[in-house]
């Protein structure tokens, strides 16, 4: 894993979570469990603390930083998609964070949030509980369905499979 310490502060990941060694975590995080960080992403954590609750997860290439005095807190069963990028956020519980999503200081989603793929979140923004976001500025567009959260919950679960067999089963391959 491509963990390291900076400042005397370093990343603490429980052993049932999954960090590719083609991550990059620095600094002060802290991962929750069954979590799983995936190829290419940057989580510095160099000027404030980014914490990432249980099950979550962060796919590849998203990157995460914090502004000096802030922080990143991303609760539980959180899906940070593709090629994210999160800056003083606050990201509640069963949130989804569409791919290419970009959410700007002091954001903050409540539970149940969906952002749409390529939204980009202005700074500030309070978006209430169960709702879904899109564009640029984001707007909220509707409420997300019954269907939509049972989904995320589904996508979750895989997730938290995936994390297993990739703590279990992979491996890099000799001569490559
Ligand atoms: C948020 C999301 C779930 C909304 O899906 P939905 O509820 O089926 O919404 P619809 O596709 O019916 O679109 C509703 C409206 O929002 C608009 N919209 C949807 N996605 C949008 C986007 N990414 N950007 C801008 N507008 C968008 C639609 O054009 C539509 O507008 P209209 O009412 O004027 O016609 C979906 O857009 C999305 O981004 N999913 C995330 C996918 C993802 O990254 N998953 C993780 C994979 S690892």
């Amino acid at each position: 894993m491509a963990l390291y310490e900076f400042d005397g502060k370093r990343p603490r990941v429980p052993d049932d979570s999954f960090v590719h060694p083609q991550a990059s975590l620095i600094g002060d995080i802290e991962i929750g469990h069954e979590c799983l960080i995936a190829p290419g992403v940057s989580i510095r954590a160099d000027f404030g603390p980014v914490v990432i609750g249980n099950r979550s997860n962060v796919q590849d290439n998203s990157v995460i930083h914090v502004f000096p005095g802030s922080r990143v807190i991303i609760e539980e069963d959180v899906i940070i998609a593709h090629g994210v990028i999160l800056h003083d956020v606050h990201i509640k519980s069963r949130c989804v964070i569409g791919m290419g999503a970009i959410l700007l200081f002091g954001a903050v989603c409540e539970e149940d949030v969906f952002a749409s793929v390529g939204s980009i979140v202005p700074k500030g923004m309070i978006i209430p509980t169960g709702k879904i976001v899109a564009g640029n500025p984001a707007k909220i567009t509707h409420d997300v369905s019954d269907e939509q959260k049972k989904m995320a919950k589904e996508g979750i679960d895989y997730y938290r499979e995936l994390c297993k067999k990739y703590i279990t089963t992979m491996k890099p391959v000799k001569g490559c």
